[in-house]
């Protein structure tokens, strides 16, 4: 298949608690983008509950692809390709999407793609942005993931840095929970930090000058142990001086990874870059190293379907279509070359 600036790909996500659909254009002109989220499903129980997922993403799939073609005013013919996500999430989730995403295949006669998710994560930057150059270097926090990734080109990925235990948006999700601000943790901190003092308690900068690799179990656990010492404490001063802990840590090794690798332009991803401390820091610190830094707006930033599309734009000019007996993949990495 000849892949071209004309091929429209729609994109299905369903890899957590967003079932999102999309049609991209050319990998970069998103011509609609629908998203469903879940999360008042899921808010009683105070986190992600796989099984009530699958079934409302069994639910919202083809409403969000009916939205999709609708906003796009084009008909399902000039569809050239569907791409899905196919992994890392949870299984039931995955195969929702990716069974959907076989069948429009077949019916629709056109080549099915399979994407990885951290990979459609590190080209969230590149919808609102296409003349991004590399070598880029990506911070990637989400709900699962925290790492730091060069992207060399497109498909050529070094794994710089990542955590040795939470993921930086667990961390948001666990203290939240802790401090009972709500689900999901993340906003709740944000918006409760607005009100605090980001410096009235002094919790550790873990890793701080040690590597690129980074560690958020222990400051979750000192924020449990500050509280219970001292309960009458604020819980606007927590939630700011936890999310300073955290982003001081994540913009300093961001900062220092692409001086290392000499980056063009340093970009941020995943759910947790929707923060609005981090946004802040993030821009100062390319700033004043004399980056290109690119922030997606925050709905490039949480889970949608755009950047999926995006991704199997790509990953069909470069590998061609995905055979149809690829099944999802719960725990897929990102593909790493030295
Ligand atoms: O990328 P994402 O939508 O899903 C995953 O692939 O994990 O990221 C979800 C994560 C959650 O942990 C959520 O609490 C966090 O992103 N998050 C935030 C904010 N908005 C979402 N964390 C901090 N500040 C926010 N404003
Ligand atoms: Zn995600």
């Amino acid at each position: 298949m000849n892949v071209t600036e004309q091929t429209l790909v729609l994109g299905i996500e369903t890899s957590c608690d967003e079932t999102a659909a999309a049609l991209v254009m050319g990998g970069y002109d998103v011509i609609s983008s629908a998203v469903s989220s879940q999360v008042d499903l899921h808010a009683q129980f105070g986190g992600v509950v796989p099984e009530i997922a699958s079934r409302a993403h069994l639910e919202l799939l083809n409403p969000m692809i009916a939205r999709a073609v609708v906003e796009a005013g084009v008909s399902e013919q000039r569809i050239d390709a569907v791409a899905c996500t196919i992994g890392p999430g949870l299984v039931g989730a995955l195969l929702v999407g990716v069974s959907a995403a076989k069948a429009l295949s077949l019916v629709w006669d056109v080549p099915f793609v399979g994407v990885n998710h951290m990979e459609a994560h590190l080209y969230a930057a590149f919808l609102e942005d296409p003349t991004l150059e590399f070598p880029l270097v990506v911070l990637l926090v989400s709900g699962g993931h925290t790492m730091l990734v060069e992207m060399r080109d497109h498909g050529h990925y070094r794994l710089l840095g990542q955590t040795i235990d939470d993921a930086a948006g667990e961390a948001f999700d666990k203290v939240a929970r802790f401090l009972g601000l709500g689900y999901p943790g993340g906003p709740a901190v944000d918006n409760e930090a607005l009100h605090g003092d980001p410096e009235a308690i002094n919790f550790p900068r873990a890793m701080m000058h040690d590597g690129l690799d980074f560690s958020f179990s222990g400051l979750k656990t000192s924020v449990i142990n500050h509280v219970r010492k001292h309960p009458d404490v604020s819980a606007a001063d927590v939630a700011a001086s936890f999310q300073a802990a955290v982003v001081d840590v994540l913009v300093a090794k961001a900062r220092r990874a692409a001086e290392l690798v000499g980056a063009r332009g340093l970009a941020l991803g995943g759910g947790v870059a929707a923060n609005s401390l981090l946004r802040e820091r993030f821009l100062t610190a390319c700033a004043d190293g004399g980056f290109h830094g690119f922030l997606p707006s925050r709905e490039w930033c949480t889970d949608n379907a755009a950047m999926i599309a995006a991704t199997g734009w790509h990953r069909l000019r470069s590998d061609g279509p995905t055979p149809l007996d690829t099944g999802a993949s719960p725990n897929l990495r990102l593909p790493l070359r030295p």
